[in-house]
């Protein structure tokens, strides 16, 4: 019989007013996501699981160990712990749908995916649903008569754990929920072995689609990782509205920067697109680069 007295776990104490607005100075300055220090209880929420998975029992511990942190790793999994990674297959689903009713064809006018690659950039892919989203269309394009003939998708963004989702193109029943039942016929796999706690099976993306893609990291912030190239269609979706304004205008401006004239810039319906931006609204959070 084990008469040990159970280990007592006293709740972790929140971190003060300095130490939230050192916490998202840090993590402001290595990925231009702005969050209100004030917020300690979200603050709290977040950073006490990174604490947790250290061993430490306090934030003052944590100070140090960011004070110590040259390397910037702890720095990484900081930004990781504040950020927000939210994302599915075909959200703004309308967005999709206007492509596969005339935007592909806009593009295609122009050469994209006839004479040259059609290529489309998500600039903040999270775990890849949107880009697949995209590749779902783009393939359905390509399997219909006179349909484009070639594309590609590239998946930039600061998370290396969500990039290796995105890589792995396995996703739960839960999270394929989006996709259609012909789409997922063609271009999701059964697992033969992983299942999730309910013992559903997972889904991985197929390998026609797979070979098209590429996941990049990359700070949008301060452009580290953004290589130059012209995007036919960007997505820049649901990331700017965690940034401050001058950031906001900064990204905007280089993911315009990328897009080839007449390319398409899909927003998320809650971010605002300044009227410097060189971009013609042609429908709800869908824009074309003058
Ligand atoms: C809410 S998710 C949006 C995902 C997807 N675009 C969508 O709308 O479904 C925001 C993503 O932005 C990424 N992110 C935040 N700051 C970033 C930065 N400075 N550079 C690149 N990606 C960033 C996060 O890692 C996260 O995956």
């Amino acid at each position: 019989m084990n008469l040990a007295a159970p280990p007592i776990h006293s709740p972790m104490v929140e971190p003060s007013a300095d130490q939230c607005r050192i916490l998202v100075d840090r993590a402001f300055a290595a990925s231009g996501v702005k969050i209100n220090p004030g917020k300690t209880e979200f603050i709290h929420l977040r950073v006490s699981r990174r604490l947790n998975a250290l061993g430490l029992d306090g934030y003052d511990a944590y100070m140090d160990l960011l004070d110590a942190d040259t390397a910037g790793s702890e720095l990484r999994c900081l930004v990781e712990a504040l950020t927000t990674h939210t994302t599915s297959f075909f959200r703004e689903r309308h967005q999709y749908d206007w492509l596969v009713r005339e935007g592909l064809e806009r593009i295609g006018e122009r050469g994209a995916g006839f004479e040259r690659p059609l290529t489309v950039w998500s600039a903040a892919c999270s775990t890849g649903a949107e880009l697949w989203s995209a590749a779902m269309v783009l393939e359905d394009a390509a399997r219909s008569p006179g349909g484009l003939r070639k594309y590609q998708l590239i998946g930039t963004d600061i998370s290396r754990p969500v990039l290796k989702k995105a890589k792995g193109a396995t996703y739960s029943a839960i999270e394929i929920e989006g996709v259609a039942p012909a789409q997922r016929q063609r271009y999701l796999m059964r697992s033969r072995t992983a299942t999730d706690l309910e013992r559903r099976p997972y889904y991985r993306i197929v390998p026609e689609l797979r070979e098209r893609a590429t996941f990049e990291w990359a700070n949008l912030s301060n452009l580290v990782g953004v290589r130059d190239f012209g995007a036919d269609i960007a997505f820049l979706r649901n990331v700017l509205i965690y940034f401050p304004e001058d950031v906001q205008e900064r990204v905007l401006s280089a993911v315009v920067g990328r897009l080839r004239p007449g390319g398409i810039l899909f927003t998320g319906h809650a971010e605002a697109v300044s009227p410097r931006a060189g971009l013609r609204s042609i429908g709800p959070s869908i824009y074309e680069k003058v």
